[in-house]
């Protein structure tokens, strides 16, 4: 199961494991199958600093945790291809950043699956991050994922036996769905 890892350890991650969520991301599905996504890894700790430092600020403060976490994604999209972007018009549905969205929820669960912590993280300085990484106009920086393994009782039971989790808050199913008419 996943769950946002707001905690992280300083231990650095196998860039084998990223390459697999990568793997898990690349193939989500999308739209017209127009994969708008690009996945920036920052594992180097002085531009990972800078993005995490693009997250919070002195009266937003609750990012900070970013600072802790080993690596942060930044997926970015490309201006969107014409037949989606009219489809995207005419029926009043942001088909791109569903995309962006499957995406990034298909890194997480690998991520998940490999032992890791993430946490989606759509609160950012755009214009800080695209200074800090280089990123053409072009780009946009659509959400950003941290990662890394949780620091020790705050990550899956599953990786640390014996831990109690807290748990998940949620509307009831009763309220969010129903059979039929
Ligand atoms: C699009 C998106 C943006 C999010 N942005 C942030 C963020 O900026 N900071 C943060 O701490 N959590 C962020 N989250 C995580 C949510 O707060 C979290 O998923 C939610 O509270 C449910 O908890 P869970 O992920 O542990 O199940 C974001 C999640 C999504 C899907």
């Amino acid at each position: 199961m996943r769950r946002s890892c707001r905690a992280y350890s300083a231990k650095p991650v196998e860039r084998g494991k990223i390459e697999r969520c990568l793997e898990a991301a690349r193939l989500a599905p999308s739209a017209c199958n127009a994969q708008p996504w690009y996945f920036v890894v920052v594992d180097d700790p002085a531009l990972k600093e800078a993005v995490a430092k693009a997250t919070f600020s002195q009266i937003v403060g609750f990012n900070k945790f970013t600072l802790q976490a080993p690596v942060m994604i930044v997926i970015t999209s490309e201006p969107q291809k014409l037949i989606p972007f009219v489809g995207s018009q005419l029926k009043g549905i942001p088909y791109r950043l569903l995309d962006i969205g499957i995406t990034a929820e298909h890194f997480c669960l690998q991520a998940a699956e490999a032992g890791l912590g993430t946490c989606m993280i759509g609160w950012f300085n755009e214009r800080k991050i695209k200074a800090a990484l280089k990123l053409p106009g072009t780009r946009k920086v659509e959400l950003l994922i941290s990662l890394g393994y949780a620091a020790e009782n705050r990550g899956h039971p599953q990786n640390h036996p014996g831990q109690k989790t807290a748990p998940k808050h949620r509307k009831s199913l009763e309220r969010i769905r129903r059979y039929n008419i």
